[in-house]
This record gives structure tokens, C-alpha cells and sequence, in this order.
């Protein structure tokens, strides 16, 4: 399986941003644990991150047809991007949405996601481990078929 990790906005500034919320962990520690993936689950895995929203647009729909799945943490634009929704919809690769946080002990904003419909499932709360079961769904899926 091909699986296209995708993050969005702010989280390149893992282990210098709110640590006390997302850890200490850098950015290039969340590549490093998603790339030990491709030994574990015999799966190849290709990372990116985008600060922007219609570069995600862009990459989701270049993942269509050519991934098997992606795990999608969208950041804050989770809670108001109705384009990343209509994006996901229209891509026949299943999405799994990802967040290392716990949105629903978080700011009232952030327990509202407008992408989560558009997803196979969500994943939250676990920090770096949040990616590894959104894998996990990928695989499990992907036997069911
Ligand atoms: C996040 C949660 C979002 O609310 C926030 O804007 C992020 C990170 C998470 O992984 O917990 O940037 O998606």
C-alpha cells in the first residue's frame, strides 16, 4: 500500500509550538516515526505539509489514484474548511483525519471538524501514535476488500 501523509498548517513548528499541548517532539521526529511505518506495516509512506490551504487541495486530488489512502491532519483548517471537505469528497481514495490533540477537551472551536464527514473515521488525542491507528484503519480497510 501507498499511503500519503498529509499535515497541514503549523504543524512544521512541532516542538517550538504550545509544547505543553503538542509535545516536544520536532516536526522532523513526526517524519522520522511515520517513515519507521514502511518497515513495520510493509507499506511505502510519502510525507508533506503545506501551510496552505489549496496546496492540500492540490495534493489531495494528485493522491487520487495514485495512493492507496491518506492520513489527513488538517490543522486548524479542520474546523473551517468547507473546500478540504468538498476536496476529500471528491477523491475516491479513503481520507483518515488525524490530530496528535484531543479536540474535544480543547476551545470550543476546535470540537467542531467540517472535514470529519468526509473521512473514513478520525483519530485523536494520541499524539504521535493518532497516525499510526489512522494507518491501522487504512490496512484494515484495505482487507476488507
Ligand atoms: C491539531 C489540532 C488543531 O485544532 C490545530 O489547529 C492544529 C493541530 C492536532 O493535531 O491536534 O494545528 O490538528
Amino acid at each position: 500500500m501507498n499511503i500519503l501523509v498529509l499535515n497541514g498548517p503549523n504543524l512544521n513548528m512541532l516542538g517550538k509550538r504550545e509544547p505543553e499541548v503538542y509535545g516536544n517532539q520536532s516536526y522532523s521526529d513526526l517524519e522520522k516515526y511515520l517513515k519507521s511505518f514502511e518497515q513495520r506495516y510493509d507499506v511505502t509512506i510519502d510525507i508533506k505539509q503545506s501551510n496552505l490551504e489549496g496546496i492540500l487541495i492540490d495534493l489531495l486530488q494528485y493522491a487520487d489514484d495514485r495512493f492507496d489512502g491518506v492520513i489527513l491532519n488538517a490543522g486548524a483548517f479542520t474546523h473551517y474548511s468547507y473546500a478540504l471537505y468538498d476536496a476529500i469528497k471528491s477523491i475516491s481514495i479513503p481520507v483518515v483525519e488525524v490530530h496528535l490533540s484531543d479536540l474535544t477537551k480543547r476551545e470550543e472551536f476546535r470540537k467542531i471538524s467540517v472535514i470529519k464527514d468526509a473521512c473514513i473515521h478520525s483519530v485523536m488525542g494520541l499524539g504521535f501514535k493518532s497516525y499510526e491507528e489512522g494507518l491501522k484503519i487504512l490496512l484494515e480497510g484495505s482487507e476488507q476488500k
